[in-house]
């Protein structure tokens, strides 16, 4: 990137950050913070194809709340991993933050990854002996920080999620929905700017599944980009726009009102 851009691109994000710490990926509100571009994800089995993502096409901006929904075996996950840059795409371009991943190494990936992204999973995957704090403070180890500073963020994340009095417990000591809000924690510590969650409430009772809901929400009032993966069109109602997808293609993109519209015409009620 050419000398004039690259500080172009910097003092638009120091226009628009009160809050320092957090991820300064330079992507103004409602700009296009994901982009991606006719994604194909193609597994061979046997011989046969198979077209988990078959030409998606995509743009989340910043400050977005998404809801990607559809079937099992529709090809969620695999666009998630796709936006995570836990995976890359078999054909297509993807460009976050203005940066173009097709061409980045794994290390690179991993890299913008641990920077600009915080994963929740339906199964918390939390590590069983560690205490709450050390799960918590995992991304930072990642990052390099040391451990003083660690130690102060996780925490912040654990009150933030109100368990900073259980932070020596050990997940195993906690119900599915604080292990639940203990990820969310550690999803937030290194304060990315994007929030990807695959099935967040999958494994919890109704009840607290709306707690959970009601903290991504908050999450996202206060400007974190989330990319929630559900097959719940219920839970999809939470966010403010819905992207429907089908055999890897996308079905549906609009806004949640329109989705619940779509959704009455469909069942025919
Ligand atoms: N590593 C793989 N090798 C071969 N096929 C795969 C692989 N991963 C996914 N698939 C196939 O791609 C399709 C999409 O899978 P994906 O996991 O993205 O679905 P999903 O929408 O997340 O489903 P669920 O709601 O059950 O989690 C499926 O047909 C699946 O069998
Ligand atoms: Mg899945």
């Amino acid at each position: 990137m050419a000398e004039t851009e690259s500080s172009e691109v910097m003092k638009k994000g120091r226009a628009k950050d009160t809050d320092e710490s957090y991820d300064d990926d330079g992507v103004l509100p409602g700009e296009p913070l994901i982009e991606l571009k006719d994604i194909y994800k193609i597994y061979v089995m046997g011989g046969e194809e198979v077209r988990a993502n078959d030409g998606i096409t995509l743009t989340i901006n910043k400050g977005e709340f998404v809801a990607i929904v559809g079937k099992s075996g529709s090809g969620k996950s695999t666009l998630m991993n796709i936006i995570g840059a836990l995976d890359v795409p078999t054909y297509g371009e993807y460009i976050l933050a203005g940066e173009d991943t097709s061409e980045m190494t794994d290390d690179e990936l991993s890299e913008i990854r641990n920077r600009r992204i915080g994963f929740i999973f339906q199964q918390y995957n939390l590590l069983m002996k560690l205490n709450l704090l050390e799960n918590v403070e995992l991304p930072l180890l990642y990052k390099g920080y040391g451990k003083r500073e660690r130690e102060e963020a996780a925490m912040e994340a654990l009150r933030r999620v109100g368990l900073e009095e259980k932070w020596r417990n050990t997940p195993h000591q906690l119900s599915g929905g604080q292990q639940q809000r203990v990820s969310i924690a550690r999803a937030l510590c290194a304060r990315p700017s994007i929030i990807l969650a695959d099935e967040p409430t999958g494994a919890l009772d109704s009840r607290t599944s709306r707690d959970v809901l009601g903290l991504i929400t908050e999450l996202n009032k206060e400007g974190n980009t989330i990319v929630m993966i559900t097959h719940d069109p219920s839970i999809a109602m939470y966010s403010r726009r819905v992207v429907e997808i089908m055999d890897g293609r996308i079905i549906f993109d609009g806004d949640v009102n329109a989705y619940a519209d779509h959704r009455k015409l469909q069942n025919g009620n």
